[in-house]
């Protein structure tokens, strides 16, 4: 079958190399070059409009949780994820060509064409399975029958899903390596493409909208087995995706014992643990690049409502992980960078909470790094803007081993490299754009920098697509 997918993928670029030798060139109709049949389907497939992701009905799910809704939460992915594996597969393929010819991005277009292939055979034959059982036996069938037949489903489906997430546990580090290589060619070139910018956020922000659909799947699939298997008293049976899985290997964050979390939100999470956590990993990162130095300390500001209460907030968990976790390790860097790395103590790095009149959260870090220069300032977003590639050299393959040989951390980030793919910011402003929040900075050059992460209740919110 992969054969198959491979010898249309080189017919998707051959047709498009032959139509245009245009190194910016991201217009190419790649859509609509192929006669073959996986070529058709993907166009298909991607000509249709994603559904957007509705955290009301994200909860609602999980709060309504049955093995028939979790069905039909699978019978709406089966149609959706080919759609949005689709749209990636496109986006790859309009890629300038020096770009998409590089080793990790030929990866990366390959490991999108598998599970796409890999849905939509899993989708033709449960259709199939659905019709011969009810020609046949459905009615024979009774309630118990009916409910087994319905887990054996939902398990192998999970199945599918965990082997699709491990297989795109390193797409981030592919689409870095890639971009590093296409920079270097680029070096002699005019300044870096506008589009491969919007390529980014757009192939990012759909990657994501993947992520947090099949992990809320996978969460709450595990905790419908929890609630089955202690309603049956049956504790020391495992859940199907369990030996398999561990929370934080899709798209999750170590849970506290108070979390009411459902699936991958939690509608009431303790920011100022999650701001220890994220501190941790930075820190942790940051004492495996310095060797000697130990990392500025991190005090959370205001983390108690005037009632002493803790703030508490709707959050999806992973995705403010990786925001305070990227910044962290930003301010980190320069705070030690600002001062001399032989300091044995540098200033705290701030975060203050608050809340906005419009019941938003605000999450200030506060560094004394040094700030930015008038000319980096507007850049931070900029995914090919990074100041550590002079004296940072970045060693793809072993970072791509250490993700494979340890899932658990990965989750957490604590196997990347303190700095140097240039884009943490950029994707960090991403997550928190996707469900109507921002990232924003001010930078004092030869002082410091604030950024302000804004987050919305996220109730109201569904999916915000890329511009
Ligand atoms: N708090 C900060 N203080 C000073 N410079 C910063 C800060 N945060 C980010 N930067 C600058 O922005 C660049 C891009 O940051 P980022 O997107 O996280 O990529 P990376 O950390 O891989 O370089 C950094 O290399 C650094 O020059
Ligand atoms: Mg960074």
């Amino acid at each position: 079958m992969l054969s198959t997918v491979n010898a249309s993928l080189t017919q998707l670029n051959s047709d498009q190399d032959s139509e245009s030798d245009n190194d910016e060139d991201l217009e190419g109709d790649a859509a609509t070059s192929s006669t073959s049949d996986d070529l058709q389907r993907i166009n298909l497939a991607a000509s249709r409009a994603p559904t957007p992701l509705s955290i009301s009905q994200c909860l609602k799910l999980g709060r309504s949780l049955s093995t028939m809704s979790l069905r039909r939460n699978m019978n709406f992915l089966n149609r959706e994820l080919p759609v949005r594996f689709s749209k990636r597969i496109v986006e790859l393929n309009h890629l300038p060509r020096e770009l998409r010819a590089t080793e990790p991005i030929m990866n990366l277009v390959k490991n999108y064409s598998l599970s796409f292939q890999e849905l939509q055979t899993y989708s033709d034959n449960s259709r199939l399975r659905f019709l011969s059982t009810n020609m046949h036996n459905r009615e024979d069938l009774d309630l118990d029958d009916n409910e087994s037949l319905e887990q054996e489903a939902l398990k192998e489906f999970a199945e599918l899903l965990q082997a699709i997430t491990n297989r795109h546990k390193q797409d981030v580090i592919y689409m870095a390596h890639g971009i590093s290589l296409f920079k270097r060619y680029q070096h002699h070139r005019s300044k870096p493409s506008e589009k491969i910018q919007s390529f980014l956020n757009s192939f990012n922000c759909g990657r994501l909208g993947i992520r947090i659909m099949v992990g809320h799947h996978l969460a709450l699939q595990d905790q419908l087995y929890r609630a089955q298997s202690s309603a049956k008293n049956d504790s020391g049976s495992k859940s199907p995706t369990q030996e398999s899985l561990s929370p934080s290997s899709y798209l999750s964050t170590p849970t506290s014992a108070h979390s009411m979390r459902v699936g991958i939100i939690e509608p009431d999470c303790d920011i100022e643990a999650l701001i220890n956590n994220a501190t941790q990993s930075a820190q942790f990162v940051f004492f495996q690049h310095y060797n000697t130095v130990f990392p500025p300390n991190v005090v959370v500001e205001h983390a108690k409502e005037a009632g002493g209460r803790k703030i508490r907030f709707p959050v999806v968990p992973a995705l403010v992980h990786h925001i305070l976790f990227e910044l962290l390790k930003n301010s980190m860097r320069a705070t030690a960078e600002f001062h001399g790395l032989d300091k044995s103590s540098y200033p705290d790095i701030l975060i203050q909470l608050s809340s906005t009149p419009s019941g938003d959260l605000n999450i200030k870090v506060k560094d004394h790094g040094g700030g930015m220069s008038p000319e980096q300032i507007s850049k931070p977003f900029d995914y090919l803007f990074t100041t550590a590639s002079n004296t940072v050299c970045i060693d793809f393959p072993s970072i791509i081993s250490a993700v494979e040989s340890k899932p658990q951390k990965s989750a957490l980030g604590e196997n990347l490299p303190l700095c140097g793919f240039g884009f943490g910011l950029a994707t960090s402003k991403l997550y928190a754009k996707l469900f109507g929040g921002d990232l924003t900075f001010t930078s004092t050059p030869g002082a410091g920098t604030e950024a302000t992460i804004r987050l919305s209740r996220l109730e109201d919110q569904i999916e915000q697509f890329s511009d």
